[in-house]
C-alpha cells in the first residue's frame, strides 16, 4: 500500500481552498497602486473587469500547475525555482482579484473547476519527469504572456491601473518561462502546443462571461 503523506495532502488542500476562495495576500504591492483611476464608461469598466476575470482564471490555473509540478519536480534546483515562481503567481492572483473588485466585477464562478482541471494536467506533466514538467510550464508561460499582450491591445489606453498590472504580470511570465528553459525544459511537440492553445481559447471565452 502507498504511504499517504498527510501533511502534504493537507497542504495541497489548503492551497486549493485559498486559491478558490481568493484569500491570498500579495507579497508585493500592486503595480496598479501608483496610477489614478481612469474615468471609464460603464461598458469599458465591464469589459476591463471581464478581461481581468480571464486573467484571474489563468492565475488560478497557474496556482494548480505550480502546486502539482512543485510536488513532482525531482531536482532541488527545479523545486526552488518553481516555488519562487509560484510566489509571484500568488501576487498575480491577488492583484487580479483586487482589480476586478475595483472595476465592480466578480471572479469566475467556475474557479474550482479550472483549478481541478489544471491540477490534473500538472500532475500528468509532472509524472513524465522534470524535462517535460518544465516544458509544459515554459509553454504555458509563453501562451499566457502572449495572451496578456493581446489584452493590452483590447483595453482602453487611459486605463492605466489595469494596464500597469497586466504589464507587470507579463514581465513576470516572461521571466518564469526563461527560468523553466534555463532549467532544461524539453521542446513541446507542435500538435500539443496547438492543443494547449485550443484549450486556453475555450477557457478564456468561457471565463470572459462566467
Ligand atoms: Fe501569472
Ligand atoms: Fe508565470
Amino acid at each position: 500500500m502507498l504511504p499517504i503523506d498527510v501533511d502534504r495532502a493537507i497542504g495541497l488542500f489548503d492551497a486549493a481552498l485559498r486559491t478558490v476562495a481568493g484569500v491570498h495576500r500579495p507579497g508585493r504591492a500592486s503595480p496598479a497602486e501608483p496610477h489614478p483611476e481612469a474615468d471609464l464608461t460603464a461598458q469599458a469598466r465591464a469589459h476591463a473587469a471581464a478581461l481581468m476575470r480571464v486573467n484571474h482564471v489563468g492565475e488560478v490555473c497557474a496556482q494548480a500547475l505550480y502546486q502539482a509540478q512543485g510536488l513532482s519536480a525531482r531536482a532541488a534546483a527545479n523545486r526552488l525555482a518553481l516555488q519562487q515562481a509560484a510566489g509571484e503567481e500568488r501576487d498575480h492572483l491577488a492583484w487580479s482579484a483586487e482589480r476586478i473588485r475595483e472595476l465592480g466585477g466578480r471572479t469566475s464562478l467556475l474557479n474550482a473547476l479550472w483549478y481541478a482541471g489544471s491540477l490534473a494536467i500538472g500532475a500528468a506533466a509532472g509524472a513524465l519527469g522534470d524535462r517535460w514538467n518544465l516544458a509544459f510550464l515554459a509553454e504555458t508561460e509563453r501562451q499566457v504572456e502572449a495572451h496578456l499582450a493581446g489584452h493590452l491591445e483590447r483595453l482602453e489606453p487611459q486605463d492605466q491601473r489595469t494596464r500597469a498590472l497586466i504589464e507587470a504580470m507579463r514581465a513576470d511570465e516572461h521571466k518564469h518561462r526563461a527560468s523553466a528553459i534555463a532549467l532544461g525544459a524539453a521542446e513541446i511537440p507542435e500538435p500539443l502546443k496547438l492543443g494547449m492553445r485550443a484549450l486556453a481559447k475555450v477557457m478564456s471565452t468561457v471565463a470572459y462571461r462566467v
